[in-house]
């Protein structure tokens, strides 16, 4: 009976594991759909072939000991070994072949265009603001559901793969070229990208969000987003933005509206509205942002970011109110 639980488990693991917001198993996206519909014919077909040669070898198994036939030995090794497998690869090219224009195709003209660069070890998203100009986030990417959105892809230092596993396919981001993938969500929900080619220390933790929702709440984020940040009213927050920029924060990091203009790290600006922290490592609460804040080499190795772990406990608590007021 325990064996039977432990298959039991062992299913529904599998079962799970197809689904989530990294999966492109449950496909919420065109490209998505495409790739999951050629690995399925792929795991069938293969799993069929299994099959026959595992009946073919019983088979040989029965027969070895009758006397020796060359004409049926031509016909296997000809038919198993040349005409299955020649028909077999065909059908499989054609398929993939017949998927490929929806995976490469180009977004048609005033679709959404959003920047990316992948950096060591996160990722910058350059958006085009609403009167015109651009605006720069971090390790969070919205779209609007139902329209493609064309994202133009850079790296700042080494190759990194872009890839939202429920979305689409992936696209490298490779130094001094720019590259390009177009994503056609077809469902609102929250996702997460990946990095999906090995870029380091940190490579597995190179992840971003993504939120897919109605056109409405997109261009209503994306108005507020493009927004220079408010100056907080909270006097604990307020005290939060002057331990800021006396620690050097502004150095490496920008807050639009103040005088942190830093372009090395992540753009803070609305910090306090995204899911996640130092690019999908951990969810963004107060309690983890101390923790990045004091030691951020602990929760991501060889990052740039030092640790600021001489704080004080009254600076380090007006510095988190700041930041996560920043929405
Ligand atoms: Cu960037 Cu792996």
């Amino acid at each position: 009976r325990r064996s039977i639980a432990r298959w039991a488990l062992l299913a529904v693991t599998v079962c799970t594991g197809c689904q989530g917001p990294q999966s492109a198993l449950s496909p919420a996206g065109e490209g998505a759909e495409q790739i999951a519909a050629l690995f399925w014919a792929m795991a069938i077909g293969a799993g069929m072939i299994w099959l026959v040669v595992i009946g073919l070898a019983a088979y040989a198994l029965r027969i070895v000991p009758q006397p020796h036939d060359k004409r049926s030995s031509r016909r296997w090794v000809i038919g198993g070994g040349v005409i299955v497998p020649t028909l077999l690869l065909s059908i499989l090219l054609m398929f993939g072949l017949a998927i490929l224009p929806a995976l490469v195709r180009p977004a048609p003209e005033g679709s959404l265009h959003v920047e990316v660069v992948g950096v060591r070890w996160w990722w910058r998203f350059i958006y085009p603001s609403p009167d015109g100009g651009s605006f720069e986030l971090a390790n969070e990417v919205r779209l609007p559901v139902g329209e493609p959105v064309q994202f133009d892809l850079r790296s700042a230092d080494v190759i990194h793969g872009f890839w939202i596993p429920s979305l689409g396919g992936k696209v490298d981001m490779i130094p001094g070229r720019q590259t390009r993938l177009t994503l056609w969500p077809t469902a609102v929900g929250t996702y997460r990208g990946v990095c999906a080619e090995y870029c380091g220390a940190s490579h597995a933790k190179m992840a971003f969000d993504v939120v897919v929702m109605p056109r409405e709440e997109f261009d209503a984020w994306l108005r507020q987003q493009a927004q220079d940040a408010i100056d907080p009213s909270e006097p604990d927050a307020r005290r939060g933005s002057e331990v800021f920029l006396k620690s050097g924060c502004g150095g490496c990091h920008a807050v639009r509206g103040t005088a942190a203009d830093g372009s090395i790290g992540p753009d803070l600006t609305h910090f306090g509205s995204r899911h996640s922290l130092a690019a999908g490592s951990l969810e963004n609460s107060p309690d983890n942002l101390r923790r990045w804040i004091t030691e951020p080499q602990s929760i991501k190795p060889m990052a740039v970011m030092p640790g600021y772990h001489t704080l004080s406990d009254a600076d380090l608590a007006s510095l988190i109110a700041y930041l996560q007021g920043l929405e």
